[in-house]
Formats: structure tokens, C-alpha cells, sequence
């Protein structure tokens, strides 16, 4: 049997994916805009283990912006209580699935409950490869802000020069320290923007935009976006 493109080429270490579009498809249903996002983290936990199948070593997921606390309580309030399921279960499961939690964003807007359940899956998992990344209560503006802060007081401090800053040194202030930069972002959905998202690392990834809504996005819409990185030709400045 012939293999497919994606079987021949390996997928990239590290997809990003703006999970965009629960609150569309749950109208589109007449259904309320938490139904969409209990959709949407279904998808979620379809679309992880398919990566974990394809050997992605990293994926960073976004799941609630800094902007995101402009919506009602009901619907934020909605979204917090599908996290704390998803992470007790990640945590009940952590032995049999072994992936390493990280979290992206200014957690100390989160319940005290729920940074708890963010630290336990973070230092439970430390010790697995395959690597899920969630952006929670993140904005890339946000995280550039709180990188610049503690360089600031890191000068005040002697630790080091304001000359000495690199783009390295500047990377290892971001949430993001020690995960390659994501070669591809996904945004399904339909929307041209990147909606303050990874705005640092994103600096050469390769976006693909899917009209598809996130709750709707299977396997085969990756493999697709997958296909479509591939035909990119990535210069990075050169020629
Ligand atoms: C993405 O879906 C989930 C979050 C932002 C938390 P939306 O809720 O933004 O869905 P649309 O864009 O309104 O369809
Ligand atoms: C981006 O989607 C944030 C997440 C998916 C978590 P939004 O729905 O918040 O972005 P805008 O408002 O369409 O730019
Ligand atoms: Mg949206």
C-alpha cells in the first residue's frame, strides 16, 4: 500500500493550535456556548492523543486568552469548571498516559483550586517526553510584560547587565523556556489573526487557518494542515 504524504514526512516537533470556534458551533445547534466548549475540550483530548500517535514531541494549546474575562461569568465560569475536569482526570491518568504538563499564562488570576491542579500536573509529570503546553490566562503581550519585569529585577538584583540581553537570554524569561519555538499554528475557525497568541515564538512558524470549528476538527483536518505545512517552502529570511 502507498503511503500517505504525512506517513513519508515526519510531522513537525512542535504544533501550536488556537482552539477556536466552540461558541459558533454550539449556535449553530441552538445550544448554549458551554456546550461548545464541553465539545471543544473533547476535541482536544481527541486531537492529543493523535499527536502523541504521530510523535508531535510538543503541543501548545490555547484555552483562555487575558481578553477572554471580557465574557459573562456563566461562560467563563463554564470554561473553568471543564479545566478542573480535565485536569483531574489528566491526573488520575497520568501514569497510563505520561505526558508532561506545562502551563503558559499568569495563573494567579486562576481559583486557588485550579493553580493547585495546574502545579500538581506540572510536577507530577516531570518526568515525561511527550509534552502538552496549555495557554492559560495567556496573552503573548502579557508574557513579554512579565518577562521584561523579571529581567528588570534581575539587573536590579546583579544577576545580570541590561547589555547581556540576547534573544536567548530574552526567550529563557517566557513562559515558553526550554520548548522550541511551534514550526506550525493551527487555527481552525476561519480567523486571520493570531488573537495575541505565542506573538514571540511565532516568529517563522508557518500558519494555517481551517475552516473547520474547533468541536468539528478531527484527526484528518491535522493531517491536512499537517500536508499543507509541508508544501511550505520556509526560508526564515533567506533565499
Ligand atoms: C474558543 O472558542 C474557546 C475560547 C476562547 C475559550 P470561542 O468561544 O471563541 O468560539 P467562537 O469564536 O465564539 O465561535
Ligand atoms: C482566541 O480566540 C483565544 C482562544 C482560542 C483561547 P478568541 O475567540 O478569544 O479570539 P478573537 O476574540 O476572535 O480574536
Ligand atoms: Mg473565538
Amino acid at each position: 500500500m502507498a503511503l500517505s504524504e504525512n506517513e513519508q514526512l515526519a510531522p513537525p516537533r512542535h504544533i501550536a493550535i488556537i482552539m477556536d470556534g466552540n461558541g459558533r458551533w454550539a449556535k449553530q445547534r441552538g445550544l448554549p456556548r458551554t456546550a461548545g466548549h464541553a465539545a471543544g475540550a473533547e476535541a482536544f483530548r481527541r486531537i492529543a492523543n493523535y499527536c502523541r500517535t504521530l510523535g508531535v514531541e510538543y503541543l501548545t494549546v490555547y484555552a483562555f486568552s487575558t481578553e477572554n474575562w471580557k465574557r459573562s461569568q456563566e461562560e467563563v465560569e463554564g470554561i473553568m469548571r471543564l479545566l478542573r475536569r480535565y485536569l483531574d482526570e489528566a491526573l488520575r491518568d497520568m501514569e497510563k498516559n505520561r505526558v508532561r504538563f506545562r502551563f503558559f499564562g499568569d495563573l494567579s488570576r486562576l481559583s486557588p483550586q485550579l493553580q493547585k491542579l495546574c502545579a500538581d500536573a506540572e510536577s507530577r509529570s516531570e518526568e515525561y517526553d511527550v509534552q502538552v503546553n496549555f495557554c492559560l490566562n495567556y496573552g503573548g503581550r502579557d508574557e513579554l510584560v512579565h518577562a521584561a519585569k523579571a529581567f528588570a529585577s534581575d539587573v536590579a538584583a546583579g544577576i545580570h547587565k541590561a547589555e547581556d540581553l540576547t534573544e536567548e537570554l530574552m526567550a529563557s524569561y517566557l513562559y515558553s523556556k526550554d520548548v522550541p519555538d511551534p514550526e506550525l499554528i493551527i487555527r481552525p475557525s476561519g480567523e486571520m489573526r493570531t488573537s495575541n497568541f505565542l506573538l514571540w515564538q511565532s516568529a517563522y512558524s508557518e500558519y494555517v487557518i481551517m475552516n473547520v470549528l474547533w468541536p468539528d476538527f478531527s484527526p484528518e483536518h491535522l493531517d491536512e494542515a499537517i500536508a499543507q505545512f509541508h508544501r511550505r517552502n520556509r526560508r526564515f529570511g533567506g533565499v
